[in-house]
């Protein structure tokens, strides 16, 4: 039988992934430079009160609502403050399954998103699961990454519906600035595109710039439609939870969240118990983000003080996530020397073009992985770079 044309045509890993699944069949100890799963790096959650929130006796009530409980709503809308309110947010069962719904709120089959790029990977599928194509849009690095709001205007087409932000972006960590948000929003409302901001990373900023913008809800009132997704899964780092959300502003927006609330009701897929659990999961977040922001500075300190011994190697800045880009002399495909460093020594870190960085020479790590493996792990990879 005849499979959808969304699908890929085959399922077969890449080059890294085949090594990777041979050698860990084989035995092979290896350090994990990629590690970004938050409950496998060695963090302190309060056990006793998450699994408390998570086993109350509303956990055993079902009562539907396609936008997610008022209390759940009301606590996030608390979390972002900026004059956010629960009339203005839709629950998720994460942040993409948002997209899944704004890309059936926007488009048809057949249209077209534009992202940024490099991006995050998994909006290429997102969009073609639903029928619309991404676009790539190349940023630039020029000491800092840009946004390149002509190139974007370029690329729009009769078919484009929506721009697709990530505030900070994963990997390159870029902020948008102040003056990138108004020529982007000034761009969606000119030509009648919607704009979506990923802000699942914003509470971690690391070597922000004075002039970023900190969340798009600094824009009380922005000249398009803006829909904010977010979710527990980097907020509290508890993506096992499963909830996201989506925050609706600008032109629109009531019929919007009406619209999505029609969407949502199809599936009803965010879970009882989470909801019930939200304000509290919420409550727990700051204390796991001052583990995470420790860690993520203690990690680019390290990979400092062992690039300063490798003169042939940099790191670019890093505003803010959960990233690092490492910088080295292209004399191999990325995928190459990632397929070399973890075959020679051991130690798995992703190629920068699995992000589509332009060209070849980055490297990208994790900088949550536990402190002590990524310091043995660059130990061992960076004489081989
Ligand atoms: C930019 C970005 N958005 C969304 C997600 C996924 O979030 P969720 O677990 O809520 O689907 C990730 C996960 O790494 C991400 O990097």
């Amino acid at each position: 039988m005849r499979l959808s044309s969304r699908l890929p045509h085959g399922f077969e890993p890449n080059a890294l992934s085949a090594a990777l699944g041979r050698l860990r069949a084989e035995g092979r100890d290896l350090l994990d430079l990629t590690r970004s799963n938050p409950t496998r790096c060695g963090f302190s959650y309060p056990e006793d009160t998450l699994l408390a929130a998570l086993s109350t006796r509303d956990a055993l009530d079902y009562d539907p609502d396609p936008r997610g409980s008022r209390p759940a709503r009301e606590a996030v809308a608390a979390h972002h403050g900026h004059g956010l309110r629960a009339e203005d947010l839709l629950l998720t069962a994460s942040t993409s399954e948002g997209y899944a719904l704004l890309f059936k709120l926007l488009g048809d089959p057949g249209d077209e998103v534009l992202v940024p790029s490099p991006s995050y990977p998994l909006f290429e599928w997102l969009a073609r699961l639903e029928g619309l194509t991404a676009h790539a849009v190349p940023s630039y690095f020029h000491d800092r990454w840009h946004l390149d709001t002509g190139a974007l205007e370029a690329a729009v087409t009769p078919r484009t519906r929506a721009v697709v932000v990530v505030n900070p972006n994963n990997p390159t960590g870029q902020f948008l600035s102040k003056q990138e948000w108004t020529e982007l929003t000034g761009l969606c409302a000119r030509r009648n595109l919607a704009l979506l901001v990923d802000e699942v990373f914003s509470d971690y900023p690391l070597e922000p710039t004075p002039d970023r913008l900190a969340t798009a809800l600094l824009d009380a009132a922005p000249p398009c439609p803006v829909f904010l997704l977010s979710g527990l899964s980097k907020v509290a780092a508890l993506p096992q939870v499963k909830l996201g959300w989506i925050a609706v502003r600008g032109p629109g927006a009531e019929a919007h969240l009406e619209a999505l609330a029609f969407l949502a009701d199809q599936y009803l897929s965010v879970a009882s118990p989470v909801q019930a659990a939200a304000p509290a999961l919420l409550a727990a977040a700051p204390g796991i983000q001052d583990q995470i922001r420790r860690r993520l500075r203690a990690n680019l300190s390290a990979l400092d003080g062992l690039l300063a011994e490798q003169p042939r190697l940099t790191r670019l800045p890093v505003e803010g996530g959960w990233s690092a880009l490492l910088r080295r002399p292209a004399v191999d495909a990325d995928e190459a020397c990632a397929l070399r460093l973890l075959e020679r020594a051991s130690v798995l870190v992703h190629p920068g073009s699995f992000f589509d960085l332009p060209g070849n020479g980055h490297l990208v790590l994790s900088l949550l992985v536990d402190a002590e493996v990524f310091r043995r792990g660059l130990e061992t990879a960076l004489p081989h770079l």
